[in-house]
């Protein structure tokens, strides 16, 4: 039994999500406190938090301001319905994140980036309904993207393990292949322009008629599928190949939103602006539970109309603009613009991402990827055991003071933006020292 200070016996309760339960109790991963850059263990360790989380705690832990925030909007008005009625911080909220998102118009909330997902796909089915083209339902995703658990999310991610036990899914969902060629590794830029990164798209548009298709839905560098920035024009090239079939664009920007490029979206960063946005994550600094999926006004225009007193779209949660969370956006948003750290992000970029590309030649290692405060170091796989060296290699960093993500062989990671180039060599020391020790 696994007993620790002043907690009840591991066994009891909990089913994590994304979790091997078996191993887990085995050797629990437990935090108790975090500020800034570290999180801090029931027995005092400090841990250098180099996944903000998990890709959400972008202006660190317990920053001062959202804390402050979100005390003050539980005592004011602890919940109000959005069905019907609102509250004053939801539209100045809103107001807020749309002026820092200048090319989206409006704003509809939820709790987590796969509801924000799930909304953007209904939104889209729904626009094209609203506009009496009710034949386009179809969806077409990406191999490798992570777009949340919820039935709609799943549908049109591309990681198959994710899916394999809850079919069947979402019909006609199509998914082109990512932009990657496995035999460009360590690149010091984004992989080169070509025509031929969409020629998986235009395979799948010249059987699907273009005419059915709803929407085409990407993060703007694939996160949890392992780190895969676009080659240069891709999504320029994708923009224009869905104005001119009238298909719409979703951009998940779960992981991308919030500065991880050194922009508040990559859509600003990359300069290509899609109809419908989803955010989560960093919204709030993961500080309370939000998502929020943002359309440009032409989506949003084409659904007003009907009858004035009828409802626009059927659709939204309990918890949809919770006070604490839109408080806690509020603070975010502050934190992030008044003390520059999507300026910090872009300055420290280049010196994160040339240190981790230092591990090149480290043992096992065979890629390296990175975009922005967002990077993998992809390892080979044990034969016949995938996973189980990607683990070990976090567990040892874990015990080394430094936490780093696993994703299968590929470690990820995702820094807070105010990581440092101290707090960076320490990272990269330690993964240097895990890949030494482990087999
Ligand atoms: C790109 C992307 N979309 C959606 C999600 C789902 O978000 P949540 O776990 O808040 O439901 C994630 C989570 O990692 C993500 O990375």
């Amino acid at each position: 039994m696994n007993h620790l200070p002043n907690t009840p016996p591991l066994e009891d309760g909990v089913w994590l999500p994304f979790t091997a339960m078996r191993g887990f109790l085995e050797a629990p991963m437990i935090f108790e406190r975090a500020e800034g850059m570290h999180y801090i263990t029931p027995d005092g360790r400090r841990v250098l938090d180099m996944m903000a989380g998990l890709w959400c705690v972008n202006a660190g832990h317990a920053h001062p301001r959202i804390t402050a925030a979100i005390r003050e909007a539980a005592g004011r008005l602890d919940f109000v319905s959005s069905f019907r009625m609102s509250h004053p911080g939801a539209f100045a909220f809103a107001r807020r994140l749309l002026d820092a998102v200048p090319g989206m118009a409006r704003a509809f909330f939820s709790n987590s980036g796969s509801e924000a997902v799930d909304t953007a796909l209904k939104i889209a089915r729904g626009y094209h309904r609203a506009r009496g083209d009710a034949a386009r339902t179809k969806f077409i995703g990406r191999a490798k993207s992570y777009h949340g658990v919820g039935f709609g999310g799943l549908s049109v991610g591309g990681i198959a393990r994710h899916k394999r036990d809850f079919g069947p899914l979402l019909a006609d969902v199509f998914h082109m292949p990512l932009p990657h060629d496995p035999a460009q590794r360590f690149l010091r830029d984004r992989p080169a322009a070509g025509d031929h990164w969409l020629a998986g798209l235009d395979d799948i548009l010249a059987v699907q008629d273009p005419s059915t298709v709803a929407a085409i839905i990407v993060e703007p560098v694939t996160g949890s599928g392992g780190v895969y920035p676009p080659p240069i024009g891709y999504l320029e090239a994708l923009r224009a190949r869905c104005d001119k079939h009238g298909i719409l664009l979703i951009f998940d920007e779960v992981i991308t939103g919030f500065g991880r490029l050194g922009a508040c979206t990559a859509a600003e960063a990359l300069g290509v602006w899609p109809d419908i946005m989803t955010l989560a994550k960093g919204l709030t600094n993961g500080a309370v539970p939000m998502g929020a999926t943002l359309v440009n006004s032409r989506v949003f225009d084409a659904y007003m109309q009907g009858p004035a007193g009828a409802p626009e779209l059927m659709h939204g949660y309990t918890y949809s603009a919770h006070p604490l969370a839109c408080a806690a956006g509020m603070a975010a948003l502050d934190a992030y613009q008044l003390e520059g750290m999507f300026e910090a992000s872009a300055a420290i970029a280049k010196p994160f991402a040339a240190a981790l590309l230092g591990l090149q030649g480290a043992p096992h290692v065979i890629d390296v990827r990175h975009c922005g405060l967002l990077a993998a170091v992809e390892l080979e796989p044990r034969p016949a055991a995938p996973g189980v060296r990607g683990a070990a290699v976090a567990d040892a960093c874990f015990a080394d003071g430094v936490l780093v993500r696993a994703a299968g062989d590929t470690m990820v990671l995702s820094p807070p933006l105010v990581v440092t180039a101290a707090q960076v060599a320490q990272t990269v020391d330690a993964m240097a020292r895990a890949l030494r020790a482990i087999a």
